[in-house]
């Protein structure tokens, strides 16, 4: 057996390359592209945000515009697109239906390669398609599997946020809502080399397209590890029914050494910045449903508890399930909307990994057998 010395796991600290399009983490704050995240989930929409990422500079006015024209124009879910949603069964995981359509969007709509130039000419033009079209794949999905419905996709809603909920639940959403999950998209676009981000990176670099590396972006984002925390959030935060059995709910998970889902984080030691936001989004629409079941105080106390017993922080995810749940959003649903959102950050990434490429390769330490003598098979 080769020797080996103890190592961080999961690559923890270890600074996996440059980027300029995020900080985060203790002591940095939370930037894009050197924007405040504060600013940007105060003042702006999801597809300023989403330009900023992509085009690496806030859009004026008119560039707004022409973007979230493009935008819009690219909802249209093709006809062998929606015959594969078709055939998908109704009980998928909507995560593994968002993968399996993207992946079809790439044979459906291949990225081109120059060979002569070495660049991928059409990447800007197929990144608004794929935020575009996130959407339309989950709600068409979701109608024809609940009601037979093959939902069309016009809609008067001129932006993602309101365009989802509007396509969801198949009526004109509440400003308020539209405005929360703005700020929620803003929330999710982007977070330097997470682990989906990572990924796509990796694909990126054996010089392969723009849908392979969003398809392995989604299957990484996928795990309750990561993205799937949303939803794990909302399963635990719905086993209680008064703040009281909640307190007592997680120290019995404590005791038992569970994983409490929505808590804690890779980068952050004391608190996740874009927690503040979330929940007091989470608190407004509590307000506004007049939330009877009492779910934003079950939350607070869960959060306390966390904290007292284990020095842990609510995530982004944590808050943002209750928030989801409060806009009558199915709780499967909460982390293919972190897709419609970090794709713009993934999508970032790729086209930063692609200007100044290099494989990523790493190696690993090996820790198994040596000298083995070698058996033919007629004598094992
Ligand atoms: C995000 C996360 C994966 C970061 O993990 P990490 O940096 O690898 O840290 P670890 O999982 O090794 O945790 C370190 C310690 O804190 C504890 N811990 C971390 N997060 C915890 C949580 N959510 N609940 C209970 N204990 C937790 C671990 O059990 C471990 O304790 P130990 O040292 O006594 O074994 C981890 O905090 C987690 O699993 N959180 C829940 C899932 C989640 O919300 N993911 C979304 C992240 S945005």
């Amino acid at each position: 057996m080769a020797t080996s010395t103890k190592k961080v796991g999961g690559l923890a600290g270890v600074n996996a390359g440059e980027s300029a399009i995020c900080t985060c983490g203790t002591g940095h704050g939370l930037n894009y592209r050197g924007y405040d995240i504060y600013d940007l989930a105060e003042h702006c929409e999801f597809e300023e945000v989403a330009y900023l990422l992509l085009r690496e500079k806030l859009p004026n006015k008119d560039e707004l515009a022409s973007f979230k024209k493009e935008l819009i124009a690219a909802r249209n879910l093709p006809k062998e697109l929606r015959e594969v949603l078709k055939l998908l069964p109704k009980n998928a995981h909507p995560m593994d239906v968002m993968r399996s359509a993207c992946s079809v969007l790439g044979c459906l709509e291949p990225e081109e390669y120059d060979v002569f130039k070495a660049s991928f000419p059409n990447q800007q033009r197929i990144s608004t398609r794929l935020l575009g079209i996130f959407p339309s794949v989950l709600t068409f999905w979701h109608h024809y599997h609940t009601s037979g419905k093959e939902i069309n996709t016009e809609s008067k809603q001129d932006s993602i946020a309101g365009y989802f909920l509007e396509s969801l639940h198949q009526k004109e959403p509440k400003e308020l809502w539209i405005k929360a999950m703005h700020t929620s998209l803003i929330l999710y676009a982007e977070h330097e080399f997470n682990a989906s981000t990572f990924t796509a990176r990796v694909i990126t670099a054996t010089i392969s397209d723009v849908y392979s590396g969003i398809t392995g972006a989604i299957g990484a984002l996928r795990g309750p590890l990561h993205g799937g925390a949303n939803e794990a959030a909302m399963e635990l935060i719905s086993e209680f029914s008064t703040p009281e059995q909640a307190t007592q709910g997680i120290l019995d998970k404590l005791a038992r050494k569970d994983k409490i889902m929505g808590f804690g984080h890779r980068v952050y030691v004391e608190k996740d910045p874009r927690n503040v936001v979330i929940k007091q989004w989470s608190k407004k629409l509590s307000d506004d449903i007049g939330d009877t079941k009492g779910l934003y105080q079950i939350s607070e106390a869960i959060e306390k508890v966390m904290w007292d017993q284990k020095k842990l922080f609510p995530n982004l995810d944590f808050y943002s399930a209750s928030t989801y749940h409060f806009m009558g959003i199915p709780t499967l649903y909460f982390t293919p909307i972190f897709i419609f959102s970090r794709t713009a950050g993934w999508l970032a990434h790729i086209m930063e990994q692609r200007a100044n490429n290099k494989l990523i390769r790493p190696s690993s330490e090996y820790t198994g057998p040596d000298n083995k003598v070698f058996v033919p098979l007629n004598k094992r």
